[in-house]
Formats: C-alpha cells, structure tokens, sequence
C-alpha cells in the first residue's frame, strides 16, 4: 500500500474524515470510558465527579486536541520528529508521548484479557448461585490463566495493526464504532427500566459536593487526559494521516464530544442497575467484573445483556488499544525506514515484554509495591495518568501556544514585518493557525478563547492541579 511512483514511500493516510473520526474515537473511546468512567463516578460521589470531569473536558481537552492535532496534519511526521521540527529542545516531548503509549498497553492488555475471559464466562452463562468476588479474585489469582487471556488479547491487538492503518485501524473502527453505540443503548434501555433504576439516575443527577476533594480533582483530570487519549501523541500521529483538504477543527471538537457521551451512557447503563440489585457504587475496580456480572445474573434477559455489554466493551478495548503503539510505530516508519510489519512486531513484543510484571501483579507479584499501595499493575496506570500524560499536556501547550513559530500571538499594532502582516482575526498566521483554519478557509472564531486557554489557563491549571497532589 505503500509504493508510490516517487523514491519515497507514501505515508499513510486515511480514507476520509469519517474514517479518521473513527479511528480518533475509537481510540479515545475506551477501557477509560466503559469500565474507570463508572467506577470513578461510584468513588467520588457521583454527579459531582461528572460536572468536574465535564468542566475539564470543555476547558482542556477540546483546547489540547485542537492544538495536537494541529501538529501532526501539520508536520506530516510522527511524534518524536514532529516536536523536534517544533524545536529541537521538546524532541523529548514526543519520545515521552511514544514511550507511554507503551507503558498504557502494557498493562491494558491485562485487563483486556479480562474482557476476554468474561466474555468467554457469559457465553456459558451467568449464574446466580455463583459468588462473583471469588470467580474474580480465583481467575486474578491464577497466574496462567492471567498470562494466557493477556496473550491472546496482545495477540488480536497484533493482526488488527499488523494489517495497517487503513485496512487493519480504520476498517476496525468504522464498523465496531457504531456497532458499539447501538450495543450501548440497548443495554441502557434495559438497566434504565429494572425496578429500582431510579436511585441510580438521582445518584448521576444530584451532586454531593462534600465528596469533592484533591484527589478527586486529579483524578477526573488523569481521567480526561486517559480517556481522550491527550497528551501521548496518538492524536498527534493520527491527525498526520488526515488529508490536507478535511476539516480539522470539526473533528478535534467532536471526538472529546463523542468520547465523553460514551461516558456518560456507560455510567447511565451500570448506575441503575447497581442501585436497583442494591449494591454499592463505590466497589471501585472490580465494578465491571463482579458487581456487573452479579447483575446479570439476576436480571431478566441477564445472559444476553451480559454477552452483549462484555463484547461492547471488547471492541472499545481494542479500537483503543491498537492506536496506543501507533505513534512509536509511525516513528520507526518515518525515521528509520522500518517497514510497518517489521515496526509492529518489535514494538509489539517489547510491549508484551513489559506486560508481563502487571498480568503477574494481582497473583505472583501481588506484595510487590513500587510506591506505597501501588503494586505494579497500579503503578503503571497512576505513571500514565496521572503523571506521563498531564506533563505531555503541559508541554503540548508550552509548544503549540508559545514555541511554536513564535506561538499564538496577536498581531502587533503598526507592525509591518512581513511575517507579522500576515494575520487571521488578528492573530498571527503561523503554521499552527494555517492547519487549523486550512489555510483561512474555515472560521475559527473562537480564536481567542482557545489562544487564551491554551496559552494561560491549561497549563496554569494542570501544574497547579499536579504539583498540588505530589
Ligand atoms: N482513551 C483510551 C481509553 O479511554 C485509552 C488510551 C490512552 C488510548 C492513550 C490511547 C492512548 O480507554
């Protein structure tokens, strides 16, 4: 797919704007949403949690998505050379991003696996005799039963990117995307009409801001970055397979859009039912794995929604998971040459490699902390979110809003130098603001708002949020 008439290989690109907004979904839309999303909102005190999560969502994840995207359409190149284009001092920027996409698969996959064996469970059906905290904590602690559903997890994830962006990412995308949204109204019709839903709509609907505190605000902040997957340069490296002539802005907007509706519904389909069964919402992790499975269990037509949910919740895992290596892919494609399958398997395996320790972390490894309460299979997740991608989004802004060709700035009164003359609603037109309008042919008149969050109060914010919790 690749031969061009040129010396040159082609790079890959999309086949529409539909199949880029997919593929960006897909990504996005994932383990972040349909399993931490509702257990992040059982913890912190339901409706709160999602008002700050929507605030973030609004205030820097739209901002930071336009901005990454931006890049990427803009340099044509993957992370690592795209940030050193940007200026040799934040190559560093893109190895971080590249590096922590492996550092997200290598322990996704074991939960992934997960999905995996409860998909394979509620094909035989689920019982209500069974006491689901033991089949969860028997299957965990079983070293190679972990070991093997995280294998053949990787393995799926492998052929779907081993067959390329168009053909392997894309086409995956375009059909389980929507495939997955119809899924998730069905089983939310369902849980929305259990006798008892109602306690769970009040408990989405009517805050309780006592239980807001800093580590809820980190939290729904890690949370943003993850689910929209910022900060990390697979937006960065998706957005350098779009087409020239598609409307980037449109996108960058309606992929946080879609990412955080899917959210919601999640949260909309599992809060009901949690409160209609009378348990709790605060069970953290195990939420989907056995406070759902009890669900199904009891509930009329629970094998069937059971099915359906675990497999909807595969195909978010795995339109997310095979965008995670993408950026350390397109690295060796663009800067060494690899061909793409040689690419993939030597970042595959490496990832693999470095998985292994977390499938181990709730059996073999379960004493091993890296910090306090943190074995390693946390530890991974808490460096991802919490840390890796928060300082990403941080140096995306620095970039983007202030290194950049000078960054986004107004347009000096009585300036005549020719670089200044050339203005877009007063703002200099430099390359970011040329990729983002396509050259002045779409309006952004949100300029300001996005200049000003970007260059201000995304970065502000962010250092504030995280130097606080350290
Ligand atoms: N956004 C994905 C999710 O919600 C996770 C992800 C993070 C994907 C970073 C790619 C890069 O599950």
């Amino acid at each position: 797919m690749n031969s061009d008439n040129n010396q040159l290989p082609k790079r890959a690109q999309w086949t529409s704007n539909f199949g880029f907004i997919m593929a960006a979904a897909g990504s996005a839309v994932g383990l972040g949403n349909l399993w931490k999303f509702p257990f992040l909102v059982g913890q912190n005190g339901g409706s709160a949690f999602i008002f700050v999560y929507l605030f973030f969502v609004i205030f820097i994840g739209i901002t930071l998505a336009i901005a990454e995207i931006a890049i990427g359409r803009s340099t044509q190149l993957n992370p690592v050379d795209a940030y050193e284009k940007i200026s040799p001092r934040l190559k560093w920027v893109g190895v971080l991003g590249a590096v922590s996409g492996v550092i997200i698969l290598s322990y996704y996959a074991v939960v992934g696996g997960w999905i995996l064996f409860y998909l394979a469970k509620s094909l035989l059906s689920f019982n209500s005799s069974l006491d689901y905290t033991k089949v969860f904590d028997e299957y965990t602690s079983n070293p190679g039963l972990q070991f093997l559903t995280f294998s053949i997890y990787f393995i799926i994830n492998y052929e779907i990117i081993a067959s390329g962006v168009q053909k392997g990412i894309e086409k995956c995308s375009k059909i389980l995307m929507p495939a997955l949204l119809v899924m998730m109204i069905l089983v939310t019709i369902r849980t929305l009409t259990l006798d008892g839903a109602a306690e769970g709509v009040e408990f989405l609907l009517k805050p309780d801001f006592a239980k807001l505190d800093k580590k809820t605000i980190l939290s729904a902040m890690g949370q943003v970055f993850f689910s929209l997957s910022l900060g990390v340069g697979t937006l960065l490296t998706f957005g350098s397979y779009l087409k020239k002539e598609d409307n980037m802005l449109r996108s960058a907007v309606c992929i946080p859009i879609i990412d955080t509706l899917v959210a919601i519904l999640a949260a909309v389909a599992i809060m009901p039912a949690v409160f209609a069964y009378k348990l709790k919402p605060t069970a953290g992790p195990p939420l989907m794995f056995i406070t759902l499975p009890t669900i199904f269990s009891k509930m009329p037509l629970g094998n069937i929604i059971g099915f359906v949910f675990f497999a909807l919740v595969f195909f978010a895992a795995i339109t997310s998971s095979i965008s995670m290596l993408e950026a350390l892919i397109s690295f060796f494609v663009d800067h060494y040459k690899w061909d793409r399958t040689k690419a993939v398997r030597v970042n595959t395996a490496m990832t693999y490699l470095l998985g292994i320790p977390s499938a181990l972390s709730f059996n073999i490894l379960k004493d091993f902390h890296i910090l306090p309460d943190k074995t390693i299979f946390d530890f991974m997740d808490f460096l991802a979110s919490n840390i890796i991608m928060p300082v990403g989004g941080i140096a995306l802004c620095i970039a983007v809003g202030w290194i950049w060709e000078g960054g986004i700035r107004r347009v000096k009164i009585n300036d005549t130098s020719a670089t200044e003359k050339d203005s877009y609603l007063g703002y200099v037109n430099n390359s970011a603001i040329k990729e983002i309008t396509n050259n002045g042919k779409i309006k952004f008149t949100m300029i300001s708002i996005w200049a000003f969050f970007l260059k201000w109060l995304c970065p502000v914010a962010i250092l504030a949020i995280f130097i606080d919790n350290l």
